[in-house]
């Protein structure tokens, strides 16, 4: 099976005062160690996927709307929609990996005791969610590769040589989108299974949010100049590269394989569409909804950087 090597340079970081010092993260610690469940029996596998009903949210997916869709039979249209279900959660474990490789490293560089023990319980959530997620997958259809933008995000997190940019990136960007996603699924999802997925992810992945808001509200005002701007670039970066519209889209071109779509023309539809932020305005939206406003809470959106973020459509 594919395996891909990435060198990084991590600055392990040994702390010998063992005393709670972030009384918040501490809190936090204690409560992952009482919400932990069970991938293997605490969701009822018995249950059979509704692949005739709504997977994902049908106001989420746009995809509905389009010429190139409305013009496929309706056999054609609902395969096509478990595909993009299937390409969509994949996306999600494959996030899922990045978030478990990423809190293995944070366990390692953060500098405070309690924010390596918070993030030793991370590893295991993320272990779940991968867990998860697989099963599901395979059930649905099949696991399609990660998307190009997902993964140049995730290896810019695994590489950064400062662990802020590791604790902002992860935690409060991927995981706010991972948060804010499955939030909108268990509204918008009509499989009982997916829902209890979600519902029980989404959960963990609130705790990993708050860590990354707890650290880096109090880190980034200690941060020199520099190193600020630095983080807030990296911020800025990430969420072009994943909610910049349309650019993506290009990957999706196998999920409309044998479906007698014509795909240049369906690219160029999505491209069109996703170009304009109005198409955007009213749907669900994880970057909207809760990564933006996360991202404003630590101050990590200024004056600098806010016209990026505007010209993306996001009000700051
Ligand atoms: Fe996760
Ligand atoms: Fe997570």
């Amino acid at each position: 099976m594919a395996l891909e090597e990435l060198v990084t340079e991590l600055k392990t970081v040994w702390k010998f005062d063992y005393e709670p010092s972030i009384k918040a993260l501490r809190d936090l610690y204690e409560t992952a160690k009482k919400e932990q469940w069970n991938a293997a029996t605490d969701i009822d596998w018995t249950r059979d996927i509704d692949k005739d009903g709504d997977i994902l949210d049908p106001e989420q997916d746009a995809f509905r709307s389009f010429d190139f869709v409305k013009a496929l039979p309706e056999d054609k249209q609902k395969e096509l929609a478990v595909r993009r279900a299937a390409w969509t959660l994949s996306q999600f474990l494959h996030g899922e990996q990045g978030a478990l490789l990423c809190c293995g490293q944070l366990v390692e560089v953060v500098p405070d005791m309690d924010g390596k023990l918070y993030a030793s319980t991370q590893v295991i959530d993320e272990a779940r969610h991968v867990e998860v997620f697989h099963r599901y997958v395979q059930r649905l259809d099949r696991v399609y590769p990660i998307d190009p933008a997902l993964q140049t995000v995730l290896n810019a997190i695994l590489e950064a040589d400062m662990w802020q940019m590791k604790c902002v990136g992860m935690q409060v960007i991927v995981e706010g989108l991972a948060m804010g996603s499955f939030k909108i699924m268990k509204k918008g999802t009509s499989d009982p299974l997916l829902k209890s997925i979600v519902e029980l992810t989404a959960q963990d992945e609130a705790r990993h949010v708050s860590y990354g808001l707890i650290y880096m509200k109090d880190e980034i005002p200690r941060m020199s100049g520099p190193d600020r701007d630095r983080l807030e670039d990296f911020a800025w970066t990430a969420i072009d590269i994943m909610a910049g519209g349309g650019r993506r889209m290009s990957s999706q071109a196998e999920l409309y394989a044998g479906l007698g779509i014509d795909t240049e023309a369906a690219v160029e539809e999505l491209r069109e569409r996703f170009r304009d932020p109005k198409q955007r305005a009213n749907r669900p939206n994880a970057f909207r909804q809760y990564v933006i406003p996360q991202l404003q809470r630590i101050d990590l959106i200024t004056e600098r950087t806010a016209p990026n973020y505007r010209k993306l459509g996001f009000e700051v």
